[in-house]
């Protein structure tokens, strides 16, 4: 199997609508997003200093998108490194199987939603760095 790398993973911009009283995007499955989407979940209500993620997807690829706020992403394939800032909820930054991925200073207010190819499925996880690297070596 193929391994991704951090190179692979792109910020795809979605169309916006905009208008004087406010601004729409849509996102569909194989259109804007390149895979079919099973799951939606946010997180919200995250304190100050907090850091999610932490943790790789075997088999699940994923869109993150900054619906309100900002945070920055790093991604990691076991040799390279990539942080994005999103701040924008036009972008979304496509995590690819099989990187790790961490989530630090969220602004006030943020909110992270993800887009996922998977239903939830703990057995997906692989949630300690040195099992990780364990996994892509
Ligand atoms: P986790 O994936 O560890 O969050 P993060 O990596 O963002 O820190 O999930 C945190 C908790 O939420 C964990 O108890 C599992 C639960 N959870 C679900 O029940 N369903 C889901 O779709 C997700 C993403 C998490």
């Amino acid at each position: 199997m193929k391994k991704n790398t951090v190179f692979d993973c792109n910020i795809i911009h979605f169309p916006r609508i905009a208008n004087r009283a406010g601004n729409i995007t849509a996102v569909q499955n194989g259109i804007e997003v390149p895979f079919d989407v099973k799951r939606v979940y946010y997180l919200y209500d995250i304190p100050g200093g907090e850091d999610r993620g932490a943790h790789a997807h075997k088999k699940l690829e994923q869109l993150i998108i900054a619906a309100s706020g900002s945070f920055d992403v790093t991604i990691d394939d076991g040799r390279n490194k990539k942080t994005v800032q999103l701040n924008r909820p036009f972008f979304g930054l496509h995590v690819l199987p099989g990187l790790w991925r961490d989530i630090s200073n969220f602004s006030s207010g943020a909110i992270l939603l993800v887009l996922a190819s998977e239903t939830y499925n703990t057995a997906d996880y692989i949630r300690t760095y040195d099992e990780y690297l364990n996994y892509v070596k």
